[in-house]
């Protein structure tokens, strides 16, 4: 068994058009260093025995922008960790059809795309991917919704905005009234000289049918 080579291949083709037959959970997430992080692929239609293999592409600008073995699930063996992979961080757990990656402790550096994949005859299934991003400090979620927002947060969206409101708004206004100004002059300069035009030509035709 030489999971290696080929997968590198075969996952660049196959993983452009990931099957919903492994459907993955969520499709993207963003975790806090130090989290604990479950990828969850569902494998629905394959037999139980199946061998639910896990990688990682990491992302472009990494020096390693391939796909990483991390390592499979497997009736007789459990789970076979790939090569230099730490076998404390990585966990795939099997419930019924569901597979789960758990990922402890995640850096940044574990940010990318983690796929499952199973080998079929002569098929290869992938599913579509979960994209992980880990970051030090979480940016402020909108996804929770329903959260009682805290009150300091309350209090404070107000004061953003009335900072921000007449900061912002006198100068707009400012420039529409100058933008209005110079608009409203130079018509009435033009309609000056139109009539200055006109008045100078009838007084040349006057001078002419004399
Ligand atoms: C992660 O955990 C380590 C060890 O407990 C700690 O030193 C580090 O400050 C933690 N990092 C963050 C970003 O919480």
């Amino acid at each position: 068994m030489q999971p290696r080579l080929w997968l590198l291949v075969a996952a660049q083709l196959a993983a452009l058009h990931g099957s919903s037959a492994l459907l993955q959970t969520p499709a993207s997430m963003t975790a806090q260093t130090n989290q604990t992080v479950m990828l969850s692929c569902e494998a629905k239609n394959f037999p139980t025995n199946s061998r639910i293999y896990w990688l990682r592409q990491r992302p472009a600008p990494s020096t390693d922008s391939h796909y990483e073995f991390l390592a499979f699930w497997d009736l007789t063996r459990g789970t076979v960790y790939g090569k230099e992979m730490q076998q404390e961080k990585l966990t795939v757990l099997r419930d019924s059809s569901r597979y789960t990656l758990s990922l402890q402790s995640v850096e940044p550096s574990d940010s990318g795309v983690y796929f499952c994949m199973t080998v079929g005859n002569p098929d290869l299934t992938f599913g579509k991917g979960t994209q992980l991003s880990v970051v030090d400090v979480l940016p402020t979620t909108p996804q929770t919704t329903k959260k009682p927002t805290p009150k300091k947060k309350v209090l404070r969206f107000p004061n953003l905005v009335t900072q921000k409101g007449p900061s912002c708004a006198p100068l707009i206004v400012g420039l529409l009234v100058a933008v209005t100004l110079v608009l409203l002059v130079s018509l009435g300069v033009a309609i000056h000289l139109h009539c200055l035009q006109r008045r100078a030509r009838l007084r040349l035709l006057k001078q002419f049918y004399k």
